[in-house]
């Protein structure tokens, strides 16, 4: 199949968090499989320094932004077989500090930025060589490119336009514009209605996209029933209802050729299933690295996430308030709000021997976490698949969750099937719940022949890409049908 995808951040370029690990590990896996794969993004600041191997292609990008005419040029590179990665090189719009915000802030022209990138993907996509039979847009910031598609099939003589694809990472991120921003699309307004980009008065990215897309998908089974639900649908849910036939829960994949414990540069010991002497090992470096007391009978909780509120930070923040007083240790790498970050901060303050606090982006302690903790804290209010827990288990970690997501889908409670167990699972939203799952994982600290059984379960799952590329071939195919 001729497959482009396009995403507002691909690892290992950018990241601000799942998105771009996902997507990476899909186009690779597509590629992989045979397929002839492309993937849009733009060209950050810095990425030109870090991959020189980018070559400038000789291409020739202009496209309308409202009244004006923006130009870019592209630049690309074929990181793995099959896949081609085009950078939309726009220093305007993408040479930043941040991707989408800076100390809090989202950039005033976020608006310009993403419709132009959507403009870009929607251009490749006629006009390149590849001329895909199924476009794959992930996440709000590509989300009008379907309905600019459709537009073109419709109106603008693109008779043999692709069938396109939205995968929705996080339905509370929406991409909600000024009406007078819609004008950047030079769309007709036909398409600002409720059943179609509108929301309550405003562009929505997202909404276009889940209008007008043939096919969508989401990142678990549980997120995409939770989310046609009034209590998760972040107002949107009357929107997926009225698309329920067309949309699919798959389960995202691991990248487990670099989240591994045999083979990775990141770790200063390997280890395995069978030889776990390796992980005993990493948690003392990792106590020693974040200046924690050396201590192997300290169960070591291990928390790395944006400190945003979806994650839980205020019950984890309570919770650990109240169990602090126990024999254990807490890790925590994060950025993000600045009100959770100074509360933490204070934490490690008050509990210098207990707790150790990374403020910032860390790829690589943020494996040796993985490694070294005995458990993992995800806490999440809302979760559409998480991938944290899912690194965790293969690290020999045992992921301590909410029921919520594809947390609820990847975790497996003693008291769901006491042979298969590989996690701690609690339901409520409250400190309390969550206090009370730590304590449960104190005792089990303390239980080593269950202890290691339920690791061994953790390390013996299997959430490689080939199972995960294959369902969303086949929603591909099914797309490709769409009577649109
Ligand atoms: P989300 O995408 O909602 O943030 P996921 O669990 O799907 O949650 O993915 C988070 C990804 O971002 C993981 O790869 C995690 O390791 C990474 N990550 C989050 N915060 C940091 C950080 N401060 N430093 C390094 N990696 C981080
Ligand atoms: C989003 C979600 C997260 C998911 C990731 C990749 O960031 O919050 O749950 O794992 O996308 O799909």
């Amino acid at each position: 199949m001729r497959l482009l995808l396009a995403s507002s951040e691909v690892h290992p370029y950018s990241k601000s968090g799942g998105l771009a690990d996902m997507v990476a590990a899909l186009a690779k896996a597509l590629g992989r499989a045979g397929h002839e794969v492309g993937l849009v993004t733009p060209l950050y600041r810095g990425i030109r320094e870090r991959f020189p191997q980018l070559q400038r292609l000789d291409y020739f990008l202009e496209v309308p932004l409202g009244e004006r005419r923006v130009q870019c040029e592209v630049w690309t590179l074929q990181p793995s077989e099959g896949l081609t990665v085009y950078f939309i090189d726009r220093p305007e719009f993408y040479h930043r500090g941040g991707l989408y915000n800076e100390g809090g802030a989202d950039y005033p022209d976020n608006a310009h930025r993403f419709i132009f990138l959507s403009k870009c993907v929607v251009h490749l996509a006629r006009y390149l060589p590849l001329k895909p039979e199924l476009v794959h847009v992930h996440d709000w910031q590509v989300g009008l490119v379907p309905l600019m598609i459709l537009h073109q099939r419709w109106h603008e003589g693109w008779k043999d336009a692709p069938r396109t694809c939205l995968t929705i990472h996080n339905l509370a991120y929406q991409g909600n514009f000024s009406r007078a921003e819609y004008s950047l699309a030079n769309l007709p307004l036909d398409y600002f209605n409720p059943d179609g980009a509108e929301f309550w008065g405003q562009l929505s990215c997202l909404k276009a996209a889940i209008s007008y897309a043939d096919l969508l998908t989401t990142v678990s089974p549980r997120y995409a029933r939770e989310i046609t639900t009034e209590e998760y649908g972040c107002g949107l849910d009357p929107a997926l209802r009225a698309r329920q036939e067309s949309l699919v829960g798959i389960l995202n994949g691991v990248d487990y050729d670099e989240w591994n414990t045999t083979d990775n540069p990141s770790l200063p010991f390997a280890y395995s299933v069978d030889r776990m002497a390796g992980k005993a090992a990493n948690k003392a470096a990792l106590q020693k690295e974040l200046g924690l007391p050396v201590n192997p009978n300290a169960p070591l909780f291990g928390s790395i996430t944006r400190l945003a509120d979806q994650k839980g930070v205020d019950i984890q923040i309570g919770a650990l308030e109240e169990m602090l007083a126990a024999n254990l240790q807490f890790a925590l790498l994060g950025s993000g709000s600045a009100e959770f970050e100074r509360a933490y901060a204070d934490l490690a303050r008050r509990y210098p021997n207990k707790v150790a606090i990374t403020l910032g982006y860390n790829q690589g302690l943020s494996h040796r976490i993985e490694a070294g903790s005995d458990f993992f804290l995800m806490p999440s209010r809302f979760e559409p698949c998480g991938l944290n827990q899912m690194y965790s288990q293969r690290y020999g970690t045992l992921p301590i969750v909410r029921v919520t997501g594809g947390l609820d889908d990847t975790v497996t409670d003693l008291t769901e099937d006491d042979s298969e167990a590989n996690g701690i699972k609690f339901h409520e939203y409250s400190v309390r719940a969550l206090a009370k799952a730590i304590r449960k994982a104190l005792v089990l600290y303390e239980t080593p022949a269950l202890r290691t059984k339920m690791q061994q379960n953790a390390m013996r799952l299997d959430f490689s890409w080939k199972r995960t590329g294959e369902s969303y071939l086949k929603a591909y195919r099914e797309g490709l049908n769409s009577k649109r």
